[in-house]
């Protein structure tokens, strides 16, 4: 049975592929009813830091400063074998092995947009990565919220900036991925602040505490941690990231997520919390709950893609066969992914109902 979440990646980037959507059509509101996951904070709390740790891979541009300037979807996709590589969806027949490449495409990608002003974009750039070391997990990674524009930003910045990510966060089917800095107050957390306004009881809310590492001396994570600072439906997940001195050293990730462990499991603070904390189980805790709210989801996706299907075939007939069109040829390849969503999402189902009785 092909995993859901793989699915669901397809799914969203054949939508992606089709583009100019047209009229009337189903599939911005199929996008839009794909649940995923939107990486939120300030700018420098740790987003992207978070994300790398979570692939285990170098391949984000990462600094002081707004580095982030436009959506990045970042599709994981797990391999049983083989080298890992990554794809562009604009250039989707290049292969890359090399993940400082990806780093520079992605920030090249940017310029291009841009005009390599420090301005933003809400055009997202469209990542996959192909890995036996990641769990299947779509995430975006967001500009940072910020109090001021700098130099060569317009005043708007700030407010563009929020309303950018509130467009993404304020879909019910996002889960928010809220990033905050422990070395600062929890009531300061631009983070927690945004996630709060379209989730207030915290039920699609993940909190993420990192900097763990650069608090001061005296103080610790505990009351944050363990939800006695703000309450959550799910647990906080502490991390600690490459420090800026890790990074300008080529620390890598393995090191890293090594060492990662031992400082939970040997700070006597936070020993007790050890088996909950840290990027790999926030991986496997991310994934694990996508899978679920993707399966909760299913009845609703199965409508909304049946109605699809139907639309896609009118179209396709209106079009002609053979499929000459380059815009036949999309059409065609999301029907066919639909149509394997459909089977999958009744294989689910008939898993999930005793006695299995056919839908
Ligand atoms: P973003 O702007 O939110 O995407 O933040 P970045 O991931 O680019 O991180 C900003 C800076 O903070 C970088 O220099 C990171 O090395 C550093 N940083 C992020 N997380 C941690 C952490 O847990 N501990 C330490 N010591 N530094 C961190
Ligand atoms: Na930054
Ligand atoms: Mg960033």
């Amino acid at each position: 049975m092909e995993n859901l979440i793989n699915l669901v990646n397809k799914l969203q980037r054949a939508c992606t592929a089709l583009g100019d959507f047209g009229e009337g059509s189903s599939l911005p509101t199929l996008w839009d009813a794909l649940p995923t996951i939107a990486v939120v904070g300030g700018q420098s709390s740790g987003k992207s830091s978070v994300l790398e740790s979570v692939v285990g891979k170098d391949f984000l541009p990462r600094g002081s400063g707004i580095v982030t300037r436009r959506p990045l979807v970042l599709q994981l996709h797990r391999i049983d074998e083989g080298r890992e590589y990554a794809e562009f969806a604009h250039q989707p027949r290049k292969r890359f092995t090399d993940f400082a490449a990806v780093r520079k495409e992605i920030s090249d990608e940017t310029d291009r947009e841009t005009g390599r002003t420090k301005q933003i974009s809400s055009v997202p750039i469209y990542l996959s990565i192909y890995s036996p070391n990641v769990v299947n997990l779509t995430l975006v990674d967001l500009p940072g919220l910020t109090k001021v524009a700098v130099e060569g930003q317009s005043d708007s910045i700030v407010s563009d900036i929020e309303n950018m990510v509130r467009s993404y966060i304020e879909k019910p089917n996002c889960i928010i991925l809220a990033v905050s800095p422990a070395n600062q107050d929890l009531a300061t957390s631009d983070a927690i602040k945004i996630a709060r306004e379209v989730d207030p009881q915290g039920e699609r809310t993940f909190g993420v505490l990192t900097k763990i590492d650069l608090m001061d001396k005296g103080t610790d994570a505990v009351d944050m941690l363990e939800g006695k600072s703000y309450r959550l439906k799910f647990p906080w997940i502490g991390v600690v990231n490459r420090s800026q001195a890790d990074i300008n050293k080529s620390v890598d990730m393995i090191a890293a997520r090594r060492r990662e462990r031992e400082y939970f499991n040997t700070t006597p603070e936070y020993k007790h919390l050890a088996s909950r904390m840290g990027s790999e189980h926030l991986g496997k805790v991310l994934s694990k709950h996508l899978e679920t709210v993707i399966k909760s989801r299913i009845p609703g996706l199965q409508s909304l893609i049946n109605k699809t299907i139907i639309e896609l075939e009118t179209e396709l007939s209106r079009l002609g066969k053979p499929i000459a069109t380059d815009a036949g040829g999309k059409l065609y390849m999301i029907m066919e992914i639909c149509r394997a969503f459909d089977q999958t999402f009744k294989e689910h189902l008939d898993g999930i109902r005793p006695g299995g009785d056919k839908v």
